[in-house]
């Protein structure tokens, strides 16, 4: 039997950081042997807000040289950036004209991104939605890996594939298959070193709340020496009045690969100042391998256009065969 697909991406703007790796690509790391994958840079999605042109290409390999340090391997995925494919482009725009405004005004992440974009929202920026409908869609996957974030943009994509199915396909031949979304379990979420309640994230403006994968051992441990604590003595999880104590030992539950009991029995009776060089320890320890890989392909430009060259190959022969099928369902003349 033919494997599952999976199709996940993230935006190349900026750094990646423990939350990018241990909230999603770990995750997918662990599903590529059992599914197919396709993992993409979402270049297009990275100039909805304003971007540094200088800047843009090697953002996106830079992710996709973290892909593969951290762990995915090109062989087995398909590996690619999106704008490499004008069927992403295309796909959104026939999906335009399908979606009814009112479905993108009302999407959470538009309306907080439009907040603090002021006078400067683009189109583009309230589009963003129906972008990622086409990437997903494009590539008829089973399951959609994202964090907890992306399930209304999963949810609007499931409901554009129904709506162009019901209004220009039949019932027994749907045009698009409609993918279900792979939530992660909230346990998994990374939050800032700054605000326990807060996911990390790219676009805090405090460098102190998150841990770039590209930070140096002092760097890290610096960022952990600072990270927010509170007064109480000994740790323990799941404890809503310390989120932050709550994060920093999931943190390093997950990467020092112990269970829960045995963070637990180690910690209980840990003050923050015997705490926390083992964790910036731990974090050092766990991603000087990533940082070693990223490095050597960084320097190996070559080698990595060799991958996208590869992975929009393998790429374009899912997405064009799909965009040619809407296009055919919508009545479009071919060119001869
Ligand atoms: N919006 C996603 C994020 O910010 C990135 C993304 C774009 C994506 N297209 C996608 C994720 C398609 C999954 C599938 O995380």
């Amino acid at each position: 039997m033919a494997k599952q697909r999976i199709l996940s991406g993230i935006q190349p703007t900026g750094n990646l950081h423990l939350g990018n790796y241990l909230g999603a690509i770990r995750n997918w790391v662990e599903l590529q042997d059992q599914y197919d994958a396709f993992l993409f840079m979402a270049d297009l999605h990275a100039i909805t807000v304003p971007h540094d042109p200088q800047r843009l290409a090697d953002n996106t390999y830079k992710v996709a040289a973290t892909y593969i340090a951290c762990g995915i391997d090109p062989e087995q995925a398909t590996i690619f950036v999106q704008s490499h494919l004008s069927a992403h482009a295309e796909l959104a725009w026939l999906f335009n004209c399908i979606t009814p405004l009112n479905w993108l005004e009302r999407m959470i992440q538009f309306k907080e991104k439009a907040v603090k974009q002021g006078e400067n929202v683009s189109i583009g920026l309230l589009d963003y939605p129906v972008l990622q409908a086409a990437d997903i869609l494009l590539y008829e996957p089973d399951l959609v890996p994202v964090g907890e974030d992306q399930k209304q943009h999963l949810e609007l994509t499931r409901d554009i594939a129904a709506r162009l199915n019901f209004q220009y396909g039949s019932e027994d031949t749907p045009i698009l298959k409609v993918p279900e979304p792979m939530i992660r379990e909230a346990g998994a979420r990374v939050m800032s070193l700054t605000d326990g309640t807060k996911k990390m994230s790219k676009s805090d403006p405090s460098e102190q709340s998150r841990i770039d994968l590209t930070d140096s051992p002092e760097v890290i441990t610096k960022k952990i020496k600072r990270a927010k604590t509170d007064p109480e003595r000994g740790l323990w999880f799941d404890d809503p009045a310390r989120p932050e104590c709550h994060n920093l030992l999931g943190l390093y539950m997950v990467l020092s690969g112990q269970t829960k009991a045995a963070v637990v029995a180690e910690c209980q009776d840990m003050g923050w100042g015997q705490f926390k060089p083992l964790l910036a320890e731990t974090a050092v320890q766990a991603l000087a391998p990533i940082q070693a890989k990223f490095n050597a392909l960084m320097g190996d430009r070559a080698y990595l256009e060799q991958i996208l060259k590869t992975g929009q190959e393998k790429a374009a022969a899912v997405a064009y065969p799909t965009l040619a099928k809407v296009k055919d369902a919508l009545g479009f003349s071919h060119p001869v």
